[in-house]
Order: structure tokens, then sequence, then C-alpha cells
């Protein structure tokens, strides 16, 4: 069985050919092309940049999945296709090409929920390596999402915790254009931070300082005090709005008074209650809702301190860890293909009048 994924939810076209044999999913091919460049000039994505640019890449990026893995379309078992959430313009220019495909081919065509597919990226194996055992717990944080969902199996997930406000990811974003990182702001938070907890702690270590940062001077001074994210009220749920204001009072404080500012320590001490939130969220989590596995998926999975974080709880509750390879934590067709899979199996199809929908589908 052969499928291809397209992916256009937001700034990045992808395509990918994911290949089963024996019941590992193979990657075949997997092309991204970023439209970063172009969104960084704005500090932010603009969705009609956004749509025009998935309409000149379409068909190019297409036709590129299939040539690197050597496959005709007519060898398809199925066509999956990101059909929300997501930007609406740009969502329509991925299940437009899909449905266009489909229809000249003759292949069925299946819509891929945006965030389960980023779950999936968790389910391309290399050889020797075991899909995650139903029932688990999966993490989606992304540039727009910061979710918890007990999987019963590959298609029934059920929400259990999320954000109330800004995802995680967008809130990296929005504090790092602040202090100067570049859109999007993730990678370079996550390399501040690592700076910022050596330097605090004065540990030679990125896990060691990570550790001893709450001992820290700079943590328990009021200067970069920061309140946590996670809800207090015994949900599962996240509020990063506060944690945002809260950082963005703390900058202005720094201003006003010209006191000394460490940018990376700031950055440190805004990574460390983001991570500290997911990670207390996954803690109860696991416990309410015994799993034997947890999954990590979207953008911000790719964050060192939080990878290190979770490996930590996994080890410590004795479940697997599933986390994809950085390649596979962004925007990409592989997760669409991989969930195409076992959409498909499960007898999910569209008609040649699907249509997109930027909410929320799971
Ligand atoms: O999953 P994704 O590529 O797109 C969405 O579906 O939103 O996630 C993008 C988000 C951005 O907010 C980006 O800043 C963040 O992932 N990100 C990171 C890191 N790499 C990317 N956040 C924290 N640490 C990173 N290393
Ligand atoms: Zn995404």
């Amino acid at each position: 069985m052969k499928y291809l994924g397209i992916e256009s939810s937001c700034d990045e076209t992808a395509a990918a050919v994911v290949e089963v044999v024996d019941d590992r999913l193979i990657i075949r091919s997997s092309i991204v092309a970023s439209q970063i460049e172009t969104h960084r000039l704005y500090g932010g994505v603009v969705p009609e940049i956004a749509s025009r640019a998935h309409i000149e890449a379409i068909s190019r990026v297409v036709r590129e999945a299939l040539d690197t893995a050597s496959t005709r379309p007519e060898e398809l078992t199925a066509i999956g296709v990101t059909a929300h959430p997501g930007l609406i313009g740009a969502l329509l220019c991925g299940v437009n090409f899909a449905k266009g495909l489909a229809a000249a081919y003759d292949l069925p065509l299946v819509p891929v929920d945006h965030i389960k597919a980023h779950i999936a990226a968790a389910y391309c194996k290399e050889e020797g390596e075991e899909l995650p055992k139903p029932p688990f717990l999966a993490l989606a944080v992304s540039g727009g999402h910061t979710s918890l969902y007990l999987c019963e199996d590959y298609m029934h997930f059920r929400p259990i915790g999320e954000t109330r406000d800004d995802a995680i990811g967008e809130s990296f974003d929005k504090i790092g254009r602040v202090i100067g990182i570049p859109y999007p702001a993730g990678a370079g938070f996550d390399r501040l931070s690592a700076e910022g907890f050596l330097r605090a702690t004065g540990e030679d270590d990125a896990e060691a300082a990570y550790r001893a940062f709450k001992k820290s001077a700079a943590y328990k001074s009021p200067d970069y005090k920061l309140p946590s994210p996670a809800m207090q009220d015994g949900t599962l749920d996240f509020s990063f709005s506060g944690l945002k204001t809260a950082a963005i009072n703390l900058l202005h404080r720094f201003e006003q008074t010209g006191a000394d500012f460490d940018r990376a320590v700031f950055a440190a001490a805004y990574t460390y209650q983001a991570v500290e939130a997911v990670a207390r969220q996954v803690e109860e989590a696991l416990s309410r809702y015994p799993s034997h596995a947890l999954v990590v998926a979207g953008g911000v999975a790719a964050n060192s301190h939080l990878r290190a974080r979770l490996s930590g709880i996994a080890k410590r509750k004795r479940i697997a860890l599933h986390i994809p390879p950085l390649s596979l934590c962004g925007d990409n067709g592989a997760m669409v293909a991989a969930e195409t899979h076992f959409a498909y199996l499960a007898g999910v199809r569209a008609g040649d009048d699907l249509n997109a929908s930027a909410a929320d589908g799971i």
C-alpha cells in the first residue's frame, strides 16, 4: 500500500509518499517547500500570501514527491490531504489539488486532520522500532495547538486538555519577536534559553543546567519571575496569555528602570515556565489515564528542553516515549500520508464535494 500525503494548512507546501511494508510505514519521499523567508518580512504568516505561494508550489512539490519515490499516481492506494484545521485559503489549495488528482486517476481521497497527522508522524518508524501501543497519551504542541489527547486506538482521540487562549508555539513566536528573534522564533528561543540556563546556573551541561535552574538566583529574582501557564483549577488545560502578558510587563520594567537585562536568562525563565507547565499536565494526565506510551507531536516537539524533560517523565513512569525526529516535527507531507493509512483502513473517504475547514476537527 502506498499513500500520497498533501499538506498546505499554514506556511509549508508539502507532499510525501509513504509505503506500508509488513505493517511498517516507510517514508519513500518527503518534499517541503517552506514560505518562512517570505513571511519573515512581516513577522508572521500573512494568509493571503500563504495561499498564493501554495498555488505556485503545489504542482512542483507533488511531482517531486512522486518522482523521488519512483511512484506513478496509478500505483497509489489513496491520496490524503489536510482538510482542517488551518488557514482556510491555504487549506483550500491542497484540498482542491488533491481532489483534482484523485478525480484524474480515479483514486480514493481521504480527508486528514492536521493535529492527528502531527501525531501520526510518530508512526513512521525505523526498522525494529515499535508503533505506540494504545491506549496512549498524545501531546500536540505547535503554533496553533497545546492539546492533550487520550488515544484509545489510532482513530479515536479523546481531547482531555487544551489551551484556553494562545498556543505554546505562538507564545514563543510573539515573545521571541519582542526580544529580536526572527520569525518563527521557536528554534532561536530554544538556543537562547540553553545559553541562559547555562549562564544562570554555572553548569556546563544543558540538561543539568535546566534541572539546576530552579535553585538559581535568576529564578528566585523578582526581575525574572513569571507565572505558570498550567491551569490551577484541576483541569488539564493551559492558558499562555497570562505568561505572555507577564513577560511583556517584565520587559517594560527593565526598559523603564534601565536595570541590566540578560536576554538569554529571560528566555530561559520563559522556557522554564512553559516546559514545566506542559510537564506538569502530562504527568497529571498519565496518572489519571494509565497509558502505554506518550506521543509528542508538532513544531514545538523540536524543543530540546521539552524533549529532555518529557523523556525523564517517560523513564520514571516506565512508558515508551515517541517523539518524531526534528525533520518530522514541523509541517510535512509524510505525517499526512501516515495518518491517511489509518483513516483509509477505517473507511474514511471524501467525495468530490470535500471542503476545507479552519476549525478543529478531532
Ligand atoms: O507544527 P508547526 O510546524 O506548525 C503548526 O501547525 O503550527 O509548528 C510551528 C511552531 C512555531 O510556533 C515555531 O516557533 C515552533 O513550532 N517551533 C519551536 C521549535 N521549533 C519550532 N518551538 C520551540 N522550540 C523549538 N525548537
Ligand atoms: Zn502543524
